[in-house]
């Protein structure tokens, strides 16, 4: 029996006892990042005073930190424009964790230990004099702190500032991407690329491009949060870690697949960001997309990153890019009105900030999609998302097929609700069955129950934020929960035919929805012309 790490569990104190059943390997095992603490390295975290550094990564490499995950000569340089000293960058590091952190208060001595990794370099991105300042202050660290020569470059700053900034890194010599760029390198070079990843098929090309003129694929790691979520490994153990399920997996017995990503949140002040972007791009393309491919995908060989991602692939390619009037069929765009939301009064949509007056900009989006494969054909995938919505929650619910046989209804009882599998996602990762139990007493009345199973009370594991997953990931070199640009590219060519029928007002009318509710009719209709109704969280 082997007894492993995982982040989280460090946090609550207790002991975390990961079984290897001797009879049935743990499938989990190969690869498992968890196992591994990463080689010495620097992380240069580029944009560093931004809103990203704020929320998510400094509270990320603290709980890393305070898990015992880091290895002592890790060091942080944190890279923006502003003039900052490095006490100054660690004091705001500090607040940032102090406020954002799943762990609080911050312990002082874990903070003081960490605050001396901390340095901090002011810059410009056009300045080639300020990474050249970058490259010998790595060299230094390399020194002084037994770095190695490894370094994890984050670029969290809009993507718009990623090509300039990867020529500057490889112009001042800080991309070895094996012995043939640079002899003299040792150690390994990584850089995580931010969502999202281009705004159609063109431009995602185009920023592969840019992106592995520099860096080979396999120093690349696009980062879609929702991957980092314990949601792939939740997923593949509950299917291939388990004898009873992946036997029904398939069109034989599943009727139909509806994966929802529901906000209650509006645009949150990003009227400029969001009225460019909106649902489809901004929540299907990644998120709604790469659980399609993890629940649909084939088992892989081995649960690492090449075969993971060949399978999810497959998935993908075997989804049928829409015609111009199937978009109009298939597809509902909806933008929220006013209305109530947990107890808040909620504005229209065209009257935030910064959003055009007359916009045409979806907030919600429906898809029925087809996966055509042997396993899924004649499967309908119901996609959905939107902001302003009555329920906060991400699942993805599976309805399967009505018995054969109708035998209780002929013995009076109404008729039975078809069998549901709900795997919930956000918030209260669980999953939930829902069967029909026969009513005790006397007569045959039959009643749909649940047997709902959480992680959270199941496991006295706290889960980690997706971000420390992701980070310890890349620094281990483990890319299975990372998008490979072949499946970005997959993606887009999926939903550019839908973007491109909805601009040009071909593909349907916007419909609009009150905020608080579950979106605009259309949506329900889509489902009811297939006999079927959405399941509400
Ligand atoms: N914010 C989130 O929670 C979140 C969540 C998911 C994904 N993302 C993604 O993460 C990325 C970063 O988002 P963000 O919200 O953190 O961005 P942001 O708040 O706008 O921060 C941008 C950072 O880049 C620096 N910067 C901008 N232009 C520069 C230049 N010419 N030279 C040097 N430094 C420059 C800024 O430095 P100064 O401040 O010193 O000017 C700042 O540190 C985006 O792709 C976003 O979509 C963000």
């Amino acid at each position: 029996m082997a007894t492993k790490a995982v982040p989280g569990a460090a946090a609550t104190g207790e002991p975390t006892d990961v079984a290897t059943p001797a009879t049935a390997p743990n499938p989990l095992r190969k690869g498992l990042r968890l196992e591994r603490i990463p080689e010495p390295c620097t992380m240069v975290i580029i944009g560093a005073t931004g809103d990203l550094t704020e929320r998510k990564l400094a509270p990320a490499l603290y709980n890393l930190m305070l898990g015992g995950f880091l290895p002592p000569e890790f060091t942080v340089v944190g890279f923006a424009r502003r003039d900052l000293s490095d006490v100054a960058f660690r004091e705001r590091l500090h607040a940032s964790v102090g406020d954002h952190s799943r762990n609080r208060p911050v312990k002082a001595s874990i903070w003081a230990s960490f605050a001396r990794s901390v340095e901090y370099q002011r810059g410009e991105f056009h300045d080639p004099n300020a990474f050249a300042e970058l490259t010998k202050r790595l060299a230094r660290i390399d020194r002084d702190r037994g770095t190695a020569g490894n370094r994890l470059f984050y670029l969290a700053v809009p993507p718009v500032l990623h090509p300039e900034i990867v020529r500057q890194l490889a112009a001042a010599g800080l991309v070895a991407s094996g012995e043939a760029r640079d002899a003299r390198h040792k150690g390994w070079t990584r850089v995580i690329v931010e969502k999202p990843f281009g705004s159609d098929l063109a431009s995602a090309r185009q920023l592969n491009r840019e992106i592995s003129e520099v860096f080979n694929e396999d120093q690349i790691y696009r980062i879609d949060h929702y991957l980092g979520k314990e949601t792939v490994q939740n997923l593949a153990v509950f299917r291939f870690g388990n004898g009873l399920f992946e036997p029904i997996w398939n069109r034989r017995y599943i009727d139909s697949v509806q994966i929802t990503v529901a906000e209650t949140v509006g645009i949150e002040g990003r009227g400029e960001f969001y009225d460019q972007t909106g649902a489809l791009r901004d929540i299907v393309q990644n998120h709604a997309l790469q659980l399609l491919a993890v629940f649909a995908m084939e088992p892989p060989i081995e649960f690492q990153a090449s075969d993971l991602r060949d399978e999810k692939l497959k998935v993908l390619r075997a989804v049928k890019p829409m015609t111009q009037r199937e978009v109009a069929l298939s597809t509902v765009r909806g933008q929220y009105q006013a209305g109530w939301v947990a107890g808040e009064q909620v504005s229209p949509y065209r009257e935030e900030p910064e959003v055009a007056p007359d916009s045409q900009r979806e907030t919600y989006a429906a898809l029925k999609l087809a996966i055509q494969s042997w396993r899924w054909a004649g499967v309908p995938f119901y996609l959905r998302t939107g902001k302003a919505l009555a329920t906060r929650a991400t699942e993805i619910a599976v309805q399967f097929k009505q018995a054969p046989l109708a035998l209780f209804e002929r013995a009076g009882a109404s008729s039975l609700d078809p069998n549901v599998l709900a795997i919930r996602i956000q918030p209260d990762e669980g999953i939930l069955l829902r069967f029909g139990a026969k009513v005790p007493g006397p007569g045959l009345q039959i009643r749909g129950v649940n047997m709902d199973f959480r992680y959270g009370s199941s496991f006295a594991v706290d889960s980690p934020d997706a971000y420390e997953t992701l980070i310890l990931d890349c620094m281990i070199g483990d890319a299975s929960l990372f998008t490979r640009a072949d499946e970005l590219e997959r993606a887009w060519e999926i939903l550019d035919p839908i973007l491109t029928a909805w601009e040009s007002g071909e593909g349907g009318e916007l419909h609009f929805y009150e905020a608080g509710s579950w979106g605009p009719a259309a949506a329900d209709e889509l489902l009811e012309r297939d006999g079927r109704t959405w399941r509400h969280p």
